[in-house]
């Protein structure tokens, strides 16, 4: 694992930004693994910019998201679908049909997920950005998913149902499962950068890295993996106890 402390949540940004370009100016037509939450908002605007300033261009580049709420339409402001599109995809030239998303909705959830796992098969990750939940959970994957899992239906814990009903007008509306990518498909990316900010993930930073390598922490497989990024602002790193790399 490879740690950068970031100053704060605008740091951490740049520096993930800055990777992220590197990849899409080396491989135009590479598949990102993206994720949805309020850590990569800043990564996704300052893409964006990269975009504008004729930097970067989406026109080849494909991706495939981590996760979706079950029960959520496209078009609801809460769902990962709106989310992607609000942040990066309608500000930039991806095309449509390169992009994947698991689908939360229908009777047959777990057809759905076999046809995601086609669609994984068929798009292995360059890089897969992360965010880190606040109980270790990267996608939905929460604590006691096995190592091994495919993308799967999840009912979500009630820490996760309180971390994420901030976004919610009304807690109530929080969805109760949701449709992940599995831990297994995650760590196929060649490359992994996740992003931790503010107090609140101190100590699943701190079980991430410093802790033993468990399916109850599920951020911490990514100690296993040969290229995997972790850039954490100050705050989310306050718990660790040795000294890492700063930029
Ligand atoms: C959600 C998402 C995760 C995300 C996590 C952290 O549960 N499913 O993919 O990483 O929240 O979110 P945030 O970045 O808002 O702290």
């Amino acid at each position: 694992m490879k740690i950068i402390i970031a100053e704060n949540y605008n740091h951490m940004s740049e520096i993930a930004a800055r990777l992220i370009s590197k990849v899409i100016i080396e491989k135009p037509c590479a598949t990102l693994g993206l994720a949805t939450g309020t850590s990569p908002i800043g990564t996704y605007r300052l893409l964006i910019d990269n975009y504008e300033k004729g930097i970067l261009s989406f026109d080849k580049i494909n991706t495939v998201n981590l996760d979706e709420y079950v029960g959520l339409d496209f078009d609801n402001e809460q769902s990962y679908h709106y989310f992607m599109n609000d942040n990066l995809f309608s500000h930039v030239n991806i095309p449509k049909e390169n992009v994947h998303i698991p689908n939360g909705l229908g009777n047959d959830l777990k057809g759905n997920c076999k046809d995601y796992d086609e669609i994984l098969k068929k798009y292995p990750r360059d890089l897969q950005l992360l965010g880190l939940g606040g109980n270790g959970h990267i996608g939905f994957n929460e604590p006691g998913t096995p190592f091994k899992s495919f993308t799967h239906i999840v009912d979500l814990t009630e820490r996760t149902i309180k971390d994420n009903s901030r976004l919610f007008s009304d807690p109530k509306d929080v969805p109760k499962q949701a449709i992940t990518m599995g831990i297994m498909e995650i760590c196929r990316a060649k490359k992994i950068i996740l992003l931790a900010s503010g107090k609140s993930k101190a100590d699943a930073v701190y079980a991430m890295v410093s802790g033993d390598v468990t399916e109850n922490c599920p951020a911490s497989v990514l100690q296993l993996h040969n290229d995997a990024t972790l850039i954490i602002d100050k705050d989310a790193a306050s718990k660790l106890d040795r000294n890492f790399m700063t930029e």
